[in-house]
């Protein structure tokens, strides 16, 4: 068993998950071929950092950033800050010649992205990215059946993500709308994650039409916090919001393949609104992330009288469901997928082998967001390669 350690930036509700994650590695998936070991965390906030890192079990912690990547005990940089410290941290990380776990989107532009790309490419590191969503056992199986050719020639996929976390107009302002710290709104944050999941299942989105609106045009600027939780006081100074809310967009994969991508972070009464219906020649799939244990599979092939979609319920069957469980639909979490991811980067760092999506792939994403935000502005169809 071999040690790989952790240098953690950030900890908000992503540092959260990512430390959460990596504590619970080894209690499910067990001690090889590594242990990940807290090592160091930084954040602002000396108070603050000192009591989360205790709580977590670092064994250091730190207000520099810049301490984590020059840390010769650390193995892997973890970056959970907001969108517009990726890369400059990244790129430090990739120079220092550590691994690197990303949170996505993974850069302000693609043309920072592949700034990001080229660092790690010229270290040699190995990255991925928390595109968390399709770790999820589900998507393994949704992957499977559509190379195995169930659905036939896939003719279209129409993808969602919406949530109703900014629904409220007295939800005050943050990081997320502002276009210096967070890039595009919904679409850079929830959007990526669908074109993510569309570029994991079915391959290159090359052609975009997209669409924007911001509803909610100002807000109340907080008395302090930048996380979900934020609250102004009564009297506060309102701020205008700097990106969208929604996105809608029309999409042509590099299959032949049409679709729809839609994302809203004012859509009310959808919490974890990750949505998707993958239809083909044969068949379809439907999938949502409120139902996250279950897959409905169409198949035209059915007798007549039983034709309709069913659920499958995922099992030790599918993905690294069978490490959780050795039953069927007992199900996992939004956790549970992000154990997965830091499984998958702990393997890949102690096995020297590539890890997957790295920032290569959340490039690809970040040049379909250029091009949908461009096509929405100048109102016109955008080829994905005008950002290559
Ligand atoms: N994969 C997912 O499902 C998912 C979900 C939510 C957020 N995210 C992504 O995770 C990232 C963080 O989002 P969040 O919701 O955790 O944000 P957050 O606001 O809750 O946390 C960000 C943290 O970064 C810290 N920070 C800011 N500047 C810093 C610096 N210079 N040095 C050290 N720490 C610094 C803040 O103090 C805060 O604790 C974003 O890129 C976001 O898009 C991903």
């Amino acid at each position: 068993m071999k040690d790989v350690r952790i240098g953690l930036i950030g900890t908000g509700g992503m540092g959260k998950a990512h430390a959460t994650a990596f504590k619970n590695v080894p209690l499910v998936f067990g001690n090889e071929p590594a242990r990940p070991v807290l090592e160091i965390v930084a954040d602002l906030d000396a108070a603050a950092v000192e009591k989360w890192a205790g709580e977590f079990g670092f064994n250091r912690w730190t207000t520099d950033w810049r301490e984590v990547v020059a840390d010769p005990q650390v193995d892997i940089v973890d970056i959970t800050t907001p969108n517009h410290l990726h890369a400059e941290m990244a790129i430090a990380a990739a120079e220092a010649g550590k691994h690197i776990y990303c949170e996505k989107p993974l850069a302000l532009t693609a043309v920072s992205a592949a700034a990001i790309v080229e660092a790690v490419e010229k270290a040699g590191v190995i990255t991925i990215v928390g595109f968390n969503y399709f770790k999820n056992p589900a998507q393994a199986l949704a992957k499977q059946l559509i190379e195995e050719g169930e659905l036939g020639e896939i003719t279209l996929f129409r993808g969602i993500f919406d949530q109703d976390f900014l629904a409220d107009p007295h939800i005050p302002f943050s990081w997320r709308l502002d276009r210096k710290l967070a890039g595009t709104g919904a679409l850079g944050d929830l959007g990526s994650h669908t074109i993510g999941l569309a570029h994991f299942l079915l391959g290159d989105i090359v052609e975009v039409c997209g669409l924007m609106s911001t509803v909610i045009k100002e807000r109340a600027v907080p008395l302090g916090g930048s996380g979900y939780a934020a609250k102004a006081g009564e009297d506060a100074p309102m701020r205008a919001v700097e990106n969208e809310d929604i996105t809608e967009c029309l999409v042509r994969f590099a299959n032949g393949a049409i679709g729809t991508i839609g994302t809203s972070r004012v859509g009310m009464g959808r919490k974890l609104g990750l949505d998707y219906e993958i239809q083909g020649t044969k068949g379809s799939l439907y999938y949502t992330q409120e139902r996250m244990n279950e897959l409905k599979l169409y198949r035209h092939t059915d007798p007549e009288r039983e034709k309709g979609y069913k659920t499958i319920y995922t099992g030790p069957e599918h993905g690294d469901y069978g490490v959780f469980f050795g039953l069927a639909g007992i199900g996992l979490g939004y956790n549970d997928q992000k154990i997965i991811e830091a499984h998958d980067l702990i393997t890949a760092v102690a096995l020297n082998q590539p890890a997957y999506p790295d920032v290569r792939f959340a490039y690809g994403v970040d040049k379909v967001i250029d091009a949908i935000e461009l096509s929405a502005r100048e109102r016109r169809w955008v080829a994905v390669s005008e950002f290559d």
